[in-house]
């Protein structure tokens, strides 16, 4: 497991999911983390098992789609623990198969202003902080979607190819500064809704994990072990990779 004793930073959409698999992954191998959700709850259960677990994690109540937010999370990292080395920015919505004539553009608007203007703001401010530092690692929670085509999802998919373009942008403009930008690209991930999604259509789920080279959907705890990586010394000359974290369906051609 890579070392983050000593290392502090924060996590979005944390309160479920990949977020809160991420907190424990990152709080595991030793970093302090502050933890931000829209959903109360959820991110003050994540910040218990945290703690429970011997972590340290501290809670912001917010929307990840609100930069002024996330300015003020970086600088409540820094306030807390002196520095920002590292950020997961992890929120991100999908809606529901709709054909591409079909699509409305009021969910476009919602998934643009959470998934592309929600993860600008955090990277935005992020490497501000970073910059001063000269050093810091951002990882962004893309999806194998913003690598393909995905029939029935275009305005998400259009969301992950601009959470793509903008951690390899970001990664080529600060590669001197000392700060690395990556992001994970997950395949099908067994959080709670796939989960409901598993008991309720046991036969579609038969037929997407078929279809999965390794034949089942990841454990969030799989896309987090991915991020803490990438955000690690032990990933020092890794920079503007967009790391598929799919069971091989990315080798297909898949979303
Ligand atoms: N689960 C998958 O199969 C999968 C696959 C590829 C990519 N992803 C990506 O992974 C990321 C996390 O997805 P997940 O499946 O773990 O989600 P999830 O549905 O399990 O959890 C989402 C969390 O986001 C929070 N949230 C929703 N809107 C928010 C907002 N505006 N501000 C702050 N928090 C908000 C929710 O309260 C919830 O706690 C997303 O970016 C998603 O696109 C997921």
């Amino acid at each position: 497991m890579p070392d983050m004793s000593g290392k502090n930073g924060l996590i979005t959409a944390a309160g479920d999911g990949i977020g809160r698999a991420s907190a424990l992954a990152f709080a595991r191998a030793g970093a302090r983390v502050l933890l931000m959700d829209i959903a109360a709850d959820g991110v003050e259960q994540t910040a218990q098992l945290v703690r429970d677990a011997g972590g340290v994690a501290e809670v912001m109540v917010g929307d990840a789609s609100d930069e002024d937010f996330a300015a003020q999370m970086v600088a409540r990292v820094v306030e807390l623990w002196g520095a920002l080395d590292f950020a997961h920015n992890n929120a991100g919505v999908g809606a529901a198969s709709t054909p591409f004539a079909e699509q409305d553009r009021s969910v476009w608007e919602r998934m643009f202003r959470l998934n592309v203007f929600g993860t600008m703001g955090f990277m935005k401010h992020e490497l501000r902080q970073m910059e001063q530092q000269g050093s810091g690692a951002i990882v962004n929670t893309s999806s194998m979607s913003g690598k393909n085509g995905s029939p029935g999802l275009s305005p998400y998919n259009a969301t992950k190819w601009a959470v793509n373009g903008m951690t390899q942008t970001a990664a080529l403009e600060y590669a001197a500064h000392g700060i690395r930008v990556n992001a994970i690209c997950p395949g099908a991930t067994l959080t709670t809704a796939l989960a409901e999604w598993k008991d309720s259509s046991p036969q579609q789920y038969e037929a997407v994990t078929a279809a999965i080279p390794m034949k089942r959907m990841a454990d969030p705890s799989e896309q987090a072990d991915a991020a803490v990586w990438l955000c690690s010394d032990e990933a020092a000359f890794v920079t503007g990779t967009l790391l598929n974290v799919d069971g091989g369906d990315g080798v297909l051609g898949k979303q």
